[in-house]
Order: C-alpha cells, then structure tokens, then sequence
C-alpha cells in the first residue's frame, strides 16, 4: 500500500499496472524480465569465499546446487526432461555461517532473500505466524515485485526443532505439533501458488490475497541437529559390526570434531522428519564449527571483516588501528568460551575498542592504536602512540572493568 500524508492510498498492484499504462501510452516498451545471473558454480564459490571462511566443502556444494537450480529455472517446461527442484538442508552449529551462507548467495545472484525461524511458525489456526507470512517477507524483499520474489531464496533457520519429538521429548503445548509445521511448509516448499493476505490481513479493495507460485524459489533450511552426529555414527557402527570387514569405514561418516559429513535421509527420517520432507530436502551440507584458526580468519580475512571495519572507523578519526597477532588469537579464545561459533567476536573488539572509541574524537596527537592480547582481555587499554612514536594516555579513567 503506498499512501502519502494521509491522501489517498493507492495498491502496488494499481501502481505496477497503471505503469503499464503509462508505458504503453507513450510508447516505451515494459521493463524486460530481469535476466537471471548465469554464474558458473566457480564463480558462485569466489562470491561466497569473499564472505565466508572455511566451510569449502559447503560452498562447493551450494555453488553446484544453486547452478543447477537456476538453469532449471532456465530450461522451464521446454524440456521435455523435468528437473525436480534441489532445496539445500544446512547442518551446522550456531555461528557457523549457515545464515551467512544464504545471504551471501542471494546478494551474489541479485535474488530477494527471506530469512525466517521455523520455531515461529505455527499450524494454521493456532496463534504464530502462518507459512504465508515467510512468503509474504520475500515479497518485501523483492519490493513487491512478485515475479522476482518467485525466483527468491528463503532461508529456514531452526529447522530442526519442528522434527518430530517421540515420548519423553514430546512437547507440552499441543499446538507446537512439529508434523503439523513440517506439512504446512512442505506445501510451498514443494511448490505451490500460494494465497499471500498483503500485510497483517488488511483487506484490498480489488483483490484480497497477493498470488505467487512457490515451485522456483529456493528453500535452504538450517538448524544445529544436535544428536543427529550420534545417530550417524551409530548407523555407521551398526553397518560395520553387522559387516565386520567394515569396521575400519566407520571414520568415513564422522570427521575428527564429530561433525557427521554424510547425513542420508535415513538419519533426518530417524530425527523426526516426516517422509515428504526428507524427499524435498535432498542436499544435506554439514558445515563445521568454527576452531581458532577460523575464528582468527573471521576477524581479518572476509571482504567486510571486523577488523577491517573498525580500521575503517579509525580510519575517520586519523587514526590507524592495529591488531597484534595474540590479540585476533585472544579474542578468537573469548568466543570460544561462549561457544555461539562467531557470533560474539563483534561484541569482543566492540568491547574492547569502547573506551578508546568515547576518547579518540576530542584526543589530539594520537595517530595510532595498538590492540594486544592483554586489551582483548580487559587488562589494559589498547595503547595510544602519536606521530613521533610517544604514547599517548587517555584521559579519563575506562568506564569498563572487567576482566
Ligand atoms: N564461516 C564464517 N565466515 C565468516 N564469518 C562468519 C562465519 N560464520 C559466522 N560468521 C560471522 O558470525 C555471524 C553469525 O553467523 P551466522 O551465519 O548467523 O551463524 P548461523 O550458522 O548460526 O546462522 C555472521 O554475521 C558473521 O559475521
Ligand atoms: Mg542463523
């Protein structure tokens, strides 16, 4: 709906077809469909190796997903061959960058993106969100435009926890049913045209519901599957004590950090996934929690790293901000500690740079920053040089003190 200062309102559906009108009256052509990007599944991997570090498998994985599925789109019914639709299943613990991954891949492909919790969703007719609002937010990410939201991503976090619960585990509140979750987003994840009420159920003068078909969008769906890692070393276990010789292969499913790395749909069966879903969801991607190493790669490698953006805001001030090594390692430590994978590694150099960052702008003379380990861990502030190379205090006493 766009109203300006309490005039009339007028619907995006009036708008795009009185634009139409306008077009063809005076005789320019409608906008040409946008061409999809034809990225080759290298150049796809590049994109996302520019944002995201380690998770090569993953990103090899996606990049050969996500071409196929766009030159299926490509080929549409002409084909007399039809290539089912290949939504991705994320595997991977919190901070990992599932969420990163699905963003990345729709800004690399120019694609709307709706990035939505599978834990917020609810069967229809009980109270939570219903399956079409995750539609609905792809066409506000698509600007309304609904046959660019139509070649849309949607990134389903937690979905795990919408598996299945058997006895003890089986939940209190009758209408967080996961089956019933699972069979409501199977519908547009399978592929449907889909009835969207345009924003909160306000009523339409022309129409009431916002039409799109859900059979080329993209669903990628992540979650932690905490427990599924067990169930596929059992079976790999149970496979090789029923076939002896095997047993030697079971370090084939499980990598040193207990990450599973073959996930079959017998295990997401096994978890608490219905059937349907499993069919719908044929590539598993386990993406591995971030070690130090990583963690360290995080703060400084990626196109837009921390580190790079604090020095950027340095930058404005004059100033020029530097990172020792057993600083990025330190800070790594600290999200380590906190075990949320990256998450917390903003919060971390945030933290640490608070106080120098309150001072710098009214301080003259310090043309240099230095964060060392014992900053990260809140022993000292960072120190202070100026041009000459003479440190510079700050002068108020830091706010923060902790340890
Ligand atoms: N592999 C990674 N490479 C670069 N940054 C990452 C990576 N994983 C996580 N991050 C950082 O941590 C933040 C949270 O990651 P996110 O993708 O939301 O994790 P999750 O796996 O829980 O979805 C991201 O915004 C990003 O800054
Ligand atoms: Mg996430």
């Amino acid at each position: 709906m766009f109203s300006s200062q309490g005039h009339a309102a007028v619907c995006y559906d009036c708008i795009r077809v009185l634009a139409q009108v306008v077009a063809e009256e005076s005789g320019e052509s409608p906008e040409p469909p946008p061409q999809l990007r034809q990225m080759p599944p290298r150049d796809i991997y590049a994109s996302l190796d520019a944002y995201v570090v380690a998770q090569e498998r993953a990103k090899k994985i996606l990049s050969v997903a996500v071409y196929n599925h766009f030159k299926r789109i490509r080929t549409g019914d002409s084909s007399s061959v039809e290539i089912q639709k290949a939504n991705i299943l994320l595997v991977g613990p919190t901070g990992c960058g599932k969420t990163l991954l699905a963003e990345t891949l729709a800004r690399t492909l120019d694609v709307p993106l709706a990035v939505c919790d599978a834990t917020s969703l609810t069967e229809s007719g009980y109270v939570g969100e219903d399956v079409e609002n995750i539609l609905l937010r792809l066409i506000q990410a698509a600007e309304w435009d609904i046959p660019r939201a139509e070649r849309g991503i949607i990134y389903i976090d937690e979905m795990d926890k919408i598996a299945r619960k058997e006895g003890v585990n089986r939940s209190i509140t009758r209408d967080v049913s996961g089956e019933g979750v699972q069979q409501e987003l199977l519908k547009i994840i399978e592929g449907c045209v889909a009835n969207v009420p345009p924003q909160g159920g306000r009523k339409h003068p022309h129409q009431e519901f916002l039409q799109i078909d859900t059979r080329n969008i993209l669903f990628i769906c992540g979650g932690a599957f905490d427990g599924l890692d067990r169930m596929v070393e059992d079976r790999a276990n149970a496979g090789s004590a029923r076939l002896g010789f095997l047993a030697g292969s079971r370090s084939a499913s499980a990598v040193p950090g207990g990450a599973a790395t073959n996930v079959t749909p017998d295990d997401l069966l096994e978890f608490g996934f219905i059937p349907e879903m499993v069919g719908r969801l044929p590539i598993t991607v386990v993406l591995e929690p971030l070690d130090r190493n990583a963690l360290v790669r995080v703060l400084t490698e990626p196109k837009n790293a921390i580190v790079k953006q604090y020095q950027h805001l340095f930058q404005m001030d004059g100033v020029e901000l530097e990172f020792t090594q057993d600083a990025l390692e330190a800070a790594a430590d600290r999200a380590l500690e906190h075990s949320t994978g990256a998450r917390c590694l903003r919060y971390v150099i945030e933290d640490t740079l608070m106080d120098v960052m309150y001072d710098l702008p009214s301080l003259t003379g310090a043309t240099r920053c230095v964060v060392n380990r014992n900053s990260i861990e809140g022993l000292e502030p960072p120190t202070l040089y100026s041009a000459g190379g003479d440190e510079v205090s700050l002068p108020t006493e830091p706010i923060r003190k902790s340890a």
